[in-house]
């Protein structure tokens, strides 16, 4: 295995006003780092894109603490260990980590999780066998206590959470529903994912489309955009609908305050909201993964998979989160993944 003495990485210049800009990120060389003693350095593989991250650059209050200037952005990554004083981990292991925007790094390996090399993909670590996975699992099943027979809507539903979180609804039994923003997106997560339905949100009349598509009403919606899309799903609720609150991602580059939604239906309804966040949720870990690694074996999780070629590109990548040009867990790969030679 070679290692070079240089690696690149990721730093946070600025703290970005709007969309995150080429100018808000430094691209570095350092040395790549000594191992010390009882230690592991691994060079990544694949790097995971992910909404929060744009949360993190920004210093405002929140549940996480942001990025400092200079530092390197935070990430999910799938690393290949290089070189170890750590008897815990050999070179070649394939690891789980949280090594954020750079190419290799050294830590005692109590971060890390060891992969199978052999299957499935090691870049599921970062999608439906990763957080996101867990996210939709813990937010639909835990808050959303789904009832056969029920529908459930979901927002950016061919993303890496959505994608997740209708076809958990039907292994339950349930009407799943997707909301997406094109006729292709919409067309991947009924055909492909086996929704039951699909309702793209930029097609116009989306309140009208939603409410035909929604004959029986909404028992749960799973909200991961917020915005215009979470304004029309409130006045389609069902009696003490729930709503897992996973993410507002319509907001997150705004500069101005989003108009609120009218909550009144809420009241009237004796709906639940609840926001959480998946790592409240660390207990459930041997859970997801027992039953998502079983389903996704059974052929009944299909996930779909958006790779971005070379760490450079890291940044202008982020920005199709926004846009909605991510089509499937948004990745990076940072070096070539020698599982898939
Ligand atoms: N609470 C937690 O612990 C937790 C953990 C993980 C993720 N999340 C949240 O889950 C949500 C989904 O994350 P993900 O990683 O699965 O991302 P993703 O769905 O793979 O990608 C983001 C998608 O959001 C949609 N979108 C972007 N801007 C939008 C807007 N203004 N209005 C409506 N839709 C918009 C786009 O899809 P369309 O083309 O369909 O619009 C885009 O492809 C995010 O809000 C994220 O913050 C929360």
């Amino acid at each position: 295995m070679t290692v070079t003495s240089m690696m690149r990485q990721i730093l946070l210049r600025r703290r970005p006003v709007g969309l995150p800009g080429p100018d808000d990120f430094d691209l570095v060389e350092t040395p790549i780092p000594d191992v010390p003693d009882g230690e592991v350095l691994r060079r990544t593989i694949y790097l995971s894109l992910d909404p929060y991250m744009r949360g993190r650059m920004s210093d405002a209050p929140s549940y996480a603490t942001p990025v400092a200037i200079g530092q390197p952005i935070v990430g999910h990554t799938v690393s290949q260990v290089v070189a170890s004083n750590n008897p815990e981990f050999a070179p070649g292991d394939v690891v789980a980590g949280y090594d954020g925007w750079r190419e290799y790094a050294v830590s005692k390996g109590t971060d890390l999780r060891k992969l199978n090399p052999v299957a499935p993909p090691i870049s599921t670590a970062l999608g439906v066998l990763g957080m996101p996975g867990m996210t939709a699992y813990v937010g639909l099943l835990d808050i959303g206590q789904p009832k056969a027979g029920e529908t459930v809507v979901v927002s950016a539903a061919s993303g890496a959470v959505g994608s997740i979180v209708g076809q958990i609804a039907r292994i339950n039994g349930c009407r799943a529903v997707g909301v997406a923003g094109s006729a292709e997106k919409c067309a991947y997560v009924v055909d492909e994912l086996g929704f039951d339905a699909c309702v793209n949100y930029k097609a116009g009349d989306f309140r009208a489309q939603l409410a035909a598509t929604c004959p029986n009403g909404i028992d749960i919606y799973f909200e991961n955009v917020g915005g215009a899309v979470f304004r029309a799903v409130l006045t389609l609720l069902n009696q003490n609908a729930r709503i897992p609150l996973c993410g507002l991602i319509a907001d997150y580059n705004a500069t101005e305050p989003e108009r609120g939604p009218n909550l009144r239906p809420l009241l009237v309804k004796r709906a639940m909201i609840k926001g959480f966040i998946v790592s409240d949720y660390r207990e459930r870990t041997p859970d997801f993964l027992r039953d998502c690694s079983t389903w996704l074996f059974e052929g009944r999780l299909k996930y779909r998979e958006d790779i971005v070629d070379g760490l450079e590109n890291a940044p202008a990548a982020l920005l199709k989160l926004f846009d909605g040009t991510n089509f499937g867990k948004l990745i990076v790969r940072v070096s070539p993944d020698p599982t898939r030679q």
